[in-house]
C-alpha cells in the first residue's frame, strides 16, 4: 500500500542555557494510505512532540532533525506559508488543548464557517449548513446554541468534539489527533470513536492517532507505535504487539493498564456478585450493612 507520510530519524532537542536537551531520538515510522497509526506512551514520552514537530509546530528554541516525507514533499523544509497551505484540507490536526485551537474573540460559528469556507467554494450560508451538520454529527445536543458561544462558554469535551467535526467536514488527507477524546466520558467517546472510525473508512484518510489508552487504540488502529523517554520501543501490527510485545517496557504499559481495568471493574461490580468470588474486606458487621 501506498505510503502518505515517512518520518525517518526525527530528533528534537531544547535550548536550556548553553546545552541541547535531548527530548526525541531517531523516531522512524510509516503511515500507509487509508490506515491509521496510534501512538502509545505514557505521559511525557514524547508523543505530543512527535505531531507538533511533523506538524511545524515548535518554536525556534527547539532544533528538529530527520525527514518529514508528505506525499514525497519534505514538512520540515517547507515554509511557514507553504505549511499553513497544507493544514486544514491536506492535513488536520485535532490538538491536545482544545482551548488552543479556538480564538477567544470570535464565535464557534464563525470560526467554523472561516475555516470551510478556506477549503473549498462555499457559500456562507453552505458552509452554515455544513458546520451545523458536522456539530449534529458529534453528537452536541443544541448545535444552534454552540454555534454562537465562545469557546470560554464551552466544556473541555464540548470543543474536542467541535474540533473532531470540523476536522473530519474539512476531509484531509491526513488527521493527527493528539489525545482527542482524553476529555470524554466513555459513552461519548465510544460514540465519537465510531463517527472517526466511519468517515475515515468512507474517505479512505489516514489517521495518527495519539493516545495512552491502549483500549482506544485497539479500536481505532490498525498499528501501532509504542513510545519512551522520547524513543520508539516498538512498532507493527497492534494485534501482533498486544500477543507478543517484543519490548519489556511495552508489556509493563500493557500490564499496568490490565490493572486499572481490574481495579475499575472490581470497584463497578456489585457488592452481592463481588462477595461470591471474595472475600469483603472487613465483615458486613464491622461497617453495618
Ligand atoms: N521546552 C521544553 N523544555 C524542556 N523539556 C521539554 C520542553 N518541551 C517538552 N519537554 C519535555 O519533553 C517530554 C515529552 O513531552 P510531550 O508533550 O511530547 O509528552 P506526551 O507524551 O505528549 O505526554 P502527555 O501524555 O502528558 O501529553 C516531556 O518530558 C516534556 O517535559
Ligand atoms: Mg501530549
Amino acid at each position: 500500500m501506498e505510503t502518505l507520510l515517512a518520518v525517518k530519524n526525527l530528533s528534537v532537542e531544547v535550548r536550556s542555557g548553553t546545552e541541547g536537551k535531548r527530548l526525541l531520538r531517531d523516531v522512524s515510522f510509516e503511515l500507509r494510505k487509508g490506515s491509521c497509526l496510534g501512538i502509545l506512551g505514557e505521559s511525557g514520552s514524547g508523543k505530543s512532540l512527535t505531531c507538533k514537530s511533523v506538524m511545524g509546530l515548535l518554536g525556534p528554541e527547539y532544533r528538529v532533525s530527520g525527514t518529514v516525507a508528505y506525499k514525497g514533499r519534505d514538512l520540515l523544509s517547507l515554509r511557514r506559508e507553504e505549511m499553513r497551505a497544507l493544514r486544514g484540507s491536506g492535513i488536520a490536526m485535532i490538538l491536545q488543548n482544545p482551548m488552543t485551537a479556538f480564538d477567544p474573540l470570535l464565535s464557534i460559528g464563525s470560526q467554523m464557517v472561516e475555516t470551510v469556507r478556506q477549503h473549498g467554494p462555499f457559500s456562507p450560508a453552505e458552509a452554515r449548513r455544513r458546520s451545523l451538520d458536522a456539530l449534529t454529527l458529534m453528537g452536541l445536543r443544541h448545535p444552534d446554541d454552540v454555534f454562537r458561544q465562545y469557546a470560554h462558554q464551552l466544556s473541555g469535551g464540548m470543543l474536542q468534539r467541535v474540533m473532531i467535526g470540523l476536522a473530519l467536514l474539512l476531509g484531509p488527507d491526513l488527521i493527527i489527533a493528539d489525545e482527542p477524546t482524553t476529555a470524554l466520558d466513555t459513552v461519548t467517546q465510544d460514540e465519537i470513536l465510531k463517527e472517526f472510525d466511519r468517515v475515515r473508512r468512507e474517505r479512505r484518510c489516514s489517521v495518527l492517532f495519539i493516545s495512552h489508552d491502549l483500549g482506544v487504540l485497539a479500536r481505532i488502529a490498525d498499528d501501532l507505535l509504542v513510545m519512551d523517554r522520547g524513543e520508539v520501543i516498538e512498532q507493527g501490527d497492534l494485534r501482533r504487539i498486544c500477543s507478543a510485545p517484543r519490548s519489556r517496557r511495552t508489556g509493563h504499559l500493557f500490564d499496568t493498564r490490565l490493572m486499572l481495568l481490574d481495579a475499575f471493574r472490581k470497584a463497578t461490580t456489585p457488592r452481592e456478585e463481588r462477595s461470591r468470588h471474595e472475600e469483603p474486606l472487613l465483615a458486613p458487621a464491622a461497617t453495618g450493612f
